[in-house]
């Protein structure tokens, strides 16, 4: 194996989980082995401690007179949950055929350190860098970067940057760059309904008190109408449509229905009346039960009605929905709709806009020309669905905008069992890298 590869599944190793507190001194470790990393590439790294998990700073020797280009990362993971169906365990990688499988070997360890790989084989051949860089790699983009954009108020001024990279998104397909012009927003809530004081009876109470699953059930179906519209009073009002040419441009793409339907091992889409999968997964909100429970899950049959259920709800939002509004008139809508003979306690969560940028700006032209180079073929333009909230706050906060190149592969199984990341792709990421500072440099 390469020294390089040999490195990677190093710190793949690290079990940074950022939403589990029992893996709190893991994401320390992580973070101290890329301290190291950076000191070794001959880079000025900094630990900045927060109320969660430590951000980490890395700079090369500024020079005058050429831009400087922000590199975002994220060194947390997902939890592993259900662990029983990996292959292999989560936090061994392992190497099968051209994938590397490990929790994070996608999201999003593989992918910024193949930036710094680019970085070190460049210092190492010509002892100086294009373009000034600052590495920024945060502990909790997994649960919502709650300290990064204080963070980043706090350090306006050494992050000042002319432009920030990130590799953190998708490509449409094995070998085709891909840039992302847009991510969407998203805002995150749950709820508990509460009915009896205590668990019941279900044959001796039942049919005269609220059970309060049904309820949870009543009001998650109460969410869409029958052509998936989101029934929330004002949910559509601040969205912006599709533009024709995108809609046009999506279209010429490799058929996004199929794709989506082989890759998720759905019977059948079922979305939003009138759009196609990569529009409703790109550019049009949702309303998703992440997580909704109450009563006996266990083996066989408890006759019980349970004295509270919850549901857990994320919202992904287009622009330009405000997160806080969508929140808010959310848990109106089911404040309303919850019935008197029970109590609903809705608790609201962590949130962040949708991102766009103009895909043809000086520095997006660069950014595809780097991804021209790196995979020898014409960049396509895509949005994508998921989220990384920071973006927008980089651009608010620092006044930049993030070129997205990102190298996940639709199979690769980000946030579930079995996550893998390619060496092929690893090694594009290196060279991506390398071509990016060239571009941007120019
Ligand atoms: N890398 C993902 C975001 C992503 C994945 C963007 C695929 C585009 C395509 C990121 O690590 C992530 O999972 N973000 C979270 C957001 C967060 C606030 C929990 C998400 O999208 O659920
Ligand atoms: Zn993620």
């Amino acid at each position: 194996m390469s020294p390089q590869l040999t490195e990677f599944f190093d710190f793949l190793r690290f079990p940074s989980i950022s939403t589990d507190s029992r893996h709190k001194e893991d994401v320390r470790s992580c973070a101290d082995f890329l301290m190291k990393k950076f000191e070794s590439m001959g880079l000025k790294p900094e630990l900045h401690e927060t109320p969660g998990h430590p951000i980490v700073i890395a700079r090369s020797e500024p020079k005058e007179g050429r831009p400087t280009v922000l590199i975002y990362g994220h060194y947390d993971v997902q939890p592993v949950d259900p662990v029983d169906e990996w292959d292999t365990p989560p936090f061994e990688p392992t190497l099968k055929g051209d994938k590397i499988f490990c929790r994070g070997a996608t999201d999003n360890k593989g992918q910024h350190f193949s930036h710094m790989l680019g970085v070190e084989e460049t210092l190492r051949e010509h002892g100086e860098l294009p373009v000034n860089v600052i590495f920024l790699l945060e502990g909790e983009e997994e649960i919502g970067s709650p300290n990064l954009a204080p963070f980043l108020e706090k350090h306006r001024d050494e992050l000042k940057c002319d432009i920030c990279a990130v590799s953190d998104t998708g490509m449409i397909g094995p070998g085709i760059p891909t840039m992302t012009y847009g991510l969407r927003g998203i805002a995150c809530l749950e709820f508990k309904v509460h009915g009896p004081s205590l668990d019941l009876h279900s044959g001796v109470y039942g049919g005269a008190v609220p059970n309060p699953a049904t309820i949870v059930a009543r009001l998650v179906s109460a969410l869409h109408d029958a052509d998936e519209v989101i029934q929330i009073p004002g949910f559509y009002d601040q969205v912006t449509p599709l533009e024709p040419w995108e809609r046009e441009m999506w279209g010429s793409l490799p058929d996004g229905d199929a794709a989506t339907i082989a890759e998720t091992g759905v019977a059948g889409l079922l979305g939003e009346t009138g759009y196609t999968a990569l529009e409703q997964r790109w550019g049009r909100p949702t309303a998703e039960v992440n997580g909704i429970g109450g009563g006996y899950q266990g083996e066989g049959s408890k006759t019980v009605i349970a004295r509270e259920a919850m549901a857990k709800f994320s919202f992904r939002l287009v622009p330009d929905q405000d997160p806080q509004t969508i929140l808010e008139i959310a848990s109106q809508f089911l404040k309303d709709q919850c019935p008197d003979s029970c109590r609903i306690d809705v608790e609201l969560g962590h949130y962040g806009p949708a991102y766009v940028m103009d895909p043809h700006s000086k520095y997006g032209k660069a950014a595809q020309k780097a991804l021209q180079v790196a995979f020898s073929d014409e960049p396509r333009l895509i949005r994508e669905g998921g989220s990384i909230p920071i973006i927008q706050s980089i651009k608010d906060i620092l006044g930049v905008d993030t070129l997205l190149l990102g190298l996940a592969l639709p199979d690769c199984q980000i946030h579930a069992p079995n996550e893998s990341f390619t060496v092929t792709n690893f090694e594009a990421g290196i060279r991506l890298n390398r071509a990016l500072l060239e571009e941007l440099g120019r």
